[in-house]
């Protein structure tokens, strides 16, 4: 029977890497991992290699406890008796985590227990936990327990199957609360879902003078929530006696299932020391274990029902297998912090739904999720990849790009690699992509205002990447539809270095050119070489679309490309520069600006990279700390100087269908360099 409810605990040892306690001494400690932690262990209770203490394993209705060995003083008897003894403050933090096979299903949970004894030789396994006996606990107990309860168990009134419960003697939970934690404001409430397989951090604090006991959950790594799940009103000088133990209970059912603490800490009248996550041991990897959880289960069944169950259950297991198939090769693991499974995006996004596609773009298809919980919202961008070449450089760089940070960049999470398949993971932007704003007739627009906090953001991001951060990186991919907006609409640079992935191992003989059509600079198309240079190129046409609403190749008359910088250029030279200013504005714009913006685009676009600014330049420029100089009168147009370096891109440009169409796949790649080997 599921349920369970929690408290207590029994006797066990433990060790682990401890770090013993400052000065404060006796009655606090703090192991970050248990593999030199010396406590008290029964049933199932192990300590693995890796310092992580199981609680339990696959077997069924069994318990398992691990207690500190040293038991603590909990009542404070100076010039008291016991009957008035105070009991005292205390801190205590852990962090758990519970995998079972089955997502969504585990067995009974675990509990922090405060107990008399380690003795727990009369408890009972399944939903008592391995806290109190068929009897369901007395006052002679003296047992207080936190319960992490995974299941509902309607004898002990479990208000249900993922709840946070304080329980005194008794596994009917005085107070109990569904898994969660709030927000900084107190009034948002984020589910967490006990079970997900994620650690998470509890903290159960006791103040002994306000008689107050307070217990907070939060994911891990994540910092003390401000807010405390559950806050009771309870003395527990008449519950603690003297000296008592503390540690964890838990207890196996039906259901295979691995309770673990990562790591604790404890102290008595002062906040609990705080846990160095850094020190934490990984979590076993879950996975290919489908079948001998089937097994277990099946086992009790008579012969047949068991062999036709676990052919079944195989057949299930290798679709279910194929289904969410991923490859990893032992280099990704120094990544792994980065690494999603790909059952968890599927999830996350129904299955890759169409409902929840957000668009589809050159290198693949991109689909909103929800990240099961963390409730973490998310969009996932599937690329197909067909080579295994360059896919090691690239997620070294999809590791890079997760750790750079900047406002203007949109986040990237993480990444998860099928066979023929790259999924990247980033932080969902509310107001979708830059390029349906601009080119949307019906859609919605932007004022001035607007494009020009989004055209400084995008420069502050590209100053961060070429610039301020440790290393250079260089975009490839600058473009209206590569600039998503988020709730505040400030631009956000997305989709870097998936350029990358297709002209790594870039020579002269197979140049392969990516990006796209309109963005590239010449000299880009004709070396195959992206520099901070090319970058400020596209940055440069990116300015005159935003200006202008337009692409930056548009069908003219006569099936005629209109090429934007040489439409823009030609304006200029005729001093009409204004007129090619987005009409959807209606006039309303800071006619300095839009110039000032315009030139600079001009100016970055220029053939030659010697003429155009680096970015810090560009920077300056619209912050108005420098004026834009004037445009070189050798300045050429675009398409004269293409047409005159290179016959071939023209054609190439002229054969491309949908203009300002990415290049994205190999085989178009190759044919971008026949043609451009061609000339
Ligand atoms: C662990 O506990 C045992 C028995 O209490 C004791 O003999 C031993 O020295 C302890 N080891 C450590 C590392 O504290
Ligand atoms: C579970 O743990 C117990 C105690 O550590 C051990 O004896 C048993 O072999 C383990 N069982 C499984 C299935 O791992
Ligand atoms: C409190 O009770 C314990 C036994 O429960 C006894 O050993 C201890 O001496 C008592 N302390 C006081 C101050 O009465
Ligand atoms: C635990 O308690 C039981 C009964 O309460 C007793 O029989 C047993 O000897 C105790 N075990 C230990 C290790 O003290
Ligand atoms: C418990 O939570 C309440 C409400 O946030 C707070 O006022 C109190 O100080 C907390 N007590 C402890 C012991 O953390």
């Amino acid at each position: 029977m599921p349920a369970l409810l929690l408290l207590l605990l029994l006797s066990l040892s433990m060790g682990g890497e401890l770090v013993p306690c400052s000065s404060a001494g006796e009655g606090q400690f703090a192991f970050q991992g248990f593999a030199a932690a010396n406590l008290t262990l029964d049933g199932l209770a192990a300590v693995m290699p890796n310092g992580l203490l199981a609680l339990t394993n696959f077997t069924l209705q069994t318990k398992g406890h691990a207690f500190n060995p040293t038991p603590l003083r909990f009542l404070d008897v100076n010039g008291a008796t016991n009957s008035t003894a105070v009991a005292r403050s205390f801190s205590t933090s852990f962090v758990f985590a519970i995998v079972s096979n089955y997502d969504g299903l585990s067995d009974q949970g675990l509990a922090f227990v405060v107990a008399p004894t380690t003795n727990f030789s009369t408890a009972i396994a399944g939903q008592y936990l391995g806290l109190l006996d068929a009897t369901n606990g007395a006052a002679s107990d003296h047992i207080l327990a936190v319960e992490l309860d995974t299941i509902m168990n309607p004898e002990f009134r479990d208000i249900n199957s993922n709840h946070v419960g304080i329980n005194v003697n008794s596994l009917i939970s005085r107070k109990a609360k569904p898994a969660g934690y709030y927000g900084d404001d107190g009034a948002t409430f984020r589910d967490l879902m006990l079970n997900s397989r994620e650690p998470m951090q509890v903290w159960v604090d006791y103040d002994g003078q306000a008689r107050q006991l307070n217990v907070t959950l939060a994911p891990a790594h994540e910092p003390k929530p401000r807010y405390p799940l559950l806050s009771e009103a309870i003395d527990l000088s008449s519950v603690l006696t003297e000296t008592m133990y503390v540690g964890f209970s838990s207890s196996s059912g039906v259901v295979s299932t691995h309770h673990y603490v990562l790591g604790w800490s404890f102290s008595l009248d002062g906040p609990a020391p705080p846990l160095d996550f850094s020190k934490l041991p990984a979590l076993p990897r879950v996975g290919s274990k489908h079948r001998s959880m089937v097994l277990a289960l099946v086992l009790p069944l008579a012969t047949v029902l068991i062999i036709a169950a676990v052919l079944a259950a195989a057949s299930f297991f290798v679709w279910r297998r194929r289904r969410f198939a991923e490859v990893r090769e032992d280099w990704e693991d120094e990544f792994g912090p980065h690494r999603f499974a790909y059952k968890d995006l599927f999830r996350a996004t129904d299955g890759f739904k169409n409902g929840n596609l957000l668009g589809a773009g050159g290198f693949g298809k991109v689909y909103k999720g929800v990240l099961p919980g963390s409730n973490l919202e998310i969009a996932v961008k599937r690329v197909s990849h067909d080579s295994r070449q360059g896919i090691r450089e690239f997620i070294a760089e999809v590791v890079t790009i997760g750790r750079l940070r900047h406002r203007n960049l949109a986040q990237l999470q993480g990444y998860c690699r099928r066979n023929g398949e790259l999924l990247l993971v980033y932080d969902y932007m509310e107001n979708g992509s830059l390029d349906k704003y601009l080119y949307n007739n019906n859609g919605p627009t932007l004022d001035w205002p607007q494009r020009y906090w989004i055209i400084k953001g995008v420069a502050s991001s590209l100053l961060y990447l070429h610039e301020d951060w440790e290393q250079v990186v260089i975009h490839r991919d600058i473009k209206a539809s590569n600039v998503l907006l988020d709730k505040q609409m400030n631009g956000r640079l997305g989709d870097f270095g998936l350029a990358r992935l297709y002209d790594h191992g870039t020579d002269a003989q197979t140049t392969h050119v990516v990006g796209t059509m309109g963005y590239l600079a010449p000299e880009l198309v004709r070396t195959g070489k992206a520099t901070p240079s090319t970058d400020v190129f596209a940055f440069g046409v990116f300015l005159l679309e935003v200006v202008c609403g337009r692409r930056p190749i548009e069908s003219g008359q006569h099936n005629n490309r209109v090429v934007l910088v040489d439409w823009v250029l030609e304006h200029h030279r005729n001093g009409s520069i204004i007129d090619t200013v987005d009409p959807r504005l209606m006039g309303k714009f800071n006619t300095d600006e839009v110039t000032l913006v315009l030139k600079l685009g001009l100016l970055c676009t220029h053939p030659s990279p010697n003429v155009r600014p680096p970015v810090q330049k560009v920077m300056q420029y619209l912050d108005g700390v420098q004026l834009v100089p004037d445009l070189p009168s050798t300045y050429m147009s675009y398409s004269m100087l293409v047409l005159m370096e290179n016959e071939g891109f023209d054609s190439y440009i002229m054969s491309c269908p949908p203009p300002g169409m990415t290049i994205c796949s190999v085989s178009d790649v190759s044919s971008a360099t026949v043609l451009l080997d061609g000339r």
